[in-house]
């Protein structure tokens, strides 16, 4: 039987969030419906997952550093963001959709995002004063303007305990935004 995902190249982008422990699963989905998945994280990212997990589960080694050149034999962003049908952030942090918004490229996330003409997918999770936060909020603004699709966090009680939103989006929601944008043409 054909796989939801088969023949996909997805890359997974996993920035410093309590909620990263999350994409763990996302990533077995992903790779048990027939998407070949390579993982890129922040340095700050490795705090909450380690890279063995995440190179287990995708099968490839993580991607961590702009000047590592491990599997692509070249411009390693450069070859990940050409080869990716689709990016997908999670958890995205405020940072980096501020570090997008603003065309900063200053580690191997934000620079393959710039690098990148396929979709992209952002699943924020933050704390809700943070998510509330009007800059952040004019950030999203405008990264929606530009075309980003973004799979909006729920509200709930908050690891940081508070109750708001912020919560990353379930693993159902977000697949199901995969799914969905791979069928559409390229957006920007
Ligand atoms: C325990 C802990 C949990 C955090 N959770 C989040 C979060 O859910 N969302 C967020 O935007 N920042 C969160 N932060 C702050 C980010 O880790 C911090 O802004 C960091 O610089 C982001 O780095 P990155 O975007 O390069 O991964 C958390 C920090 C700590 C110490």
């Amino acid at each position: 039987m054909r796989k939801k995902f088969s023949n996909k190249k997805i890359l997974v982008g996993i920035c410093a969030s309590i909620a990263a422990y999350k994409t763990c699963e996302l990533i077995r989905s992903l790779v048990s419906e027939g998407a070949s998945v390579y993982v890129l994280v922040t340095k700050n990212a490795l705090h909450f997952v380690t890279s063995l997990t995440l190179k287990t589960l995708s099968g490839h080694p993580v991607i961590e550093n702009i000047f590592d050149e491990e599997e692509f034999d070249n411009i390693m962003h450069v070859q990940v963001a050409h080869w990716a049908d689709l990016i997908v952030i999670s958890p995205a942090t405020a940072n980096i959709i501020g570090k997008v918004a603003h065309g900063i490229a200053d580690d191997i996330v934000s620079t393959t995002l710039l690098a990148t003409r396929s979709p992209v997918i952002f699943a924020p999770a933050m704390n809700d004063q943070m998510y509330m936060n009007t800059i952040f909020q004019e950030n999203l603004k405008k990264l929606k303007a530009h075309g980003y699709h973004f799979v909006e966090p729920e509200s709930g009680y908050l690891a940081c305990g508070y109750e708001g939103i912020g919560r990353l989006a379930s693993q159902d929601a977000i697949l199901k935004k995969i799914e969905s944008c791979l069928k559409k043409v390229h957006s920007r």
